[in-house]
């Protein structure tokens, strides 16, 4: 049996523990919640058989083998202070940019820790997690919640990090399409309705085939045709330079706060 704890029952944790309730995963799995947030983990209580509310974060603790801690990194000293996680415990941490040296630094007893970045799509069974450093349990359980990436050192899993800044970004590269529809007169909502169409359908394509990005972007156009056209206009030199400097200031973030 595999003894799971959350502490930090938020977006993140609810995502995980609702893709692992229902995957394969799911007959060899005892999941332990943290009861600061008592409504949520009685409500995910209520619909998972495995999974049960504890009495303070502690007892999550001393319940699981593997505790993932799920909460704010301003909120992290604080929680990690109150706690004794025996050497023999894996601490799997999601928070975000706080690093394992600075993770150890509260734990006196040296438990292995893991840092992930679960995304939401972990709930759908199709969240490609970003793991440092590799660890077999962990990376067996994300194989159930859409698989892992696993970086050699923390500075390339730092740069995981800084991609997954890029999400707003893509909706609104999708918002200023559509507002150039609305300025050629279009209704927002039938702007909207029409790009949703459009980009559904490239989603599918990217959960559906294993085919190297590379090749997607040749075979969605024709040499000489509109899409080609506005490829290279849009995503030029500069613009793709640009684009890789706001990585950079990202990354430095993410690293700086390390
Ligand atoms: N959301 C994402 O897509 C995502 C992706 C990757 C990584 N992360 C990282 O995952 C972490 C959690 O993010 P989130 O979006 O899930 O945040 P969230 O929804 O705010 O969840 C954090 C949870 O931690 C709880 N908490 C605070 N202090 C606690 C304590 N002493 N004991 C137990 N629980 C405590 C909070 O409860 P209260 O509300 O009562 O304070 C809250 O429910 C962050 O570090 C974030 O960077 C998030």
């Amino acid at each position: 049996m595999t003894r799971i704890g959350f502490i930090g029952v938020g977006e993140i944790a609810s995502a995980m523990v609702e893709g692992l309730a229902d995957s394969g995963a799911k007959p060899d799995l005892q999941l332990f919640l943290s009861p600061r947030n008592a409504e949520r983990a009685a409500k995910l209580a209520d619909s998972i058989e495995s999974a049960t509310v504890c009495r303070s974060n502690q007892d999550v603790i001393d319940r699981s083998d593997l505790i993932v801690l799920a909460v704010l990194p301003q909120q992290t000293d604080a929680v990690l202070s109150d706690l004794d996680i025996p050497a023999e415990k894996t601490l799997v941490s999601a928070v975000a940019g706080v690093s394992t040296t600075t993770l150890g630094n509260h734990l006196p007893h040296s438990p292995t820790i893991v840092r992930v970045i679960p995304l939401p799509a972990v709930r759908e069974h199709k969240g490609v997690t970003a793991v440092y450093p590799a660890n077999d349990a962990v990376e067996g359980l994300l194989s159930h919640l859409g698989g892992s990436v696993t970086a050699a050192d923390e500075t390339m899993f730092s740069t995981l990090s800084a991609v997954t800044a890029t999400m707003s970004a893509h909706f609104a590269f999708l918002q200023t399409i559509t507002a150039w529809l609305v300025d050629r007169g279009w209704d927002q909502a039938d702007a909207d309705h029409f790009i949703r169409g459009q980009f559904v359908g490239l989603g599918t394509t990217l959960a559906q085939t294993d085919e190297p990005i590379d090749n997607l972007v040749a075979a969605h156009e024709t040499p000489g045709g509109l899409n080609e056209m506005l490829n290279s206009e849009w995503m030029n030199e500069a613009n793709r330079n640009y684009l890789a400097s706001a990585l950079d200031a990202v990354f430095d973030r993410v690293t700086r706060s390390d």
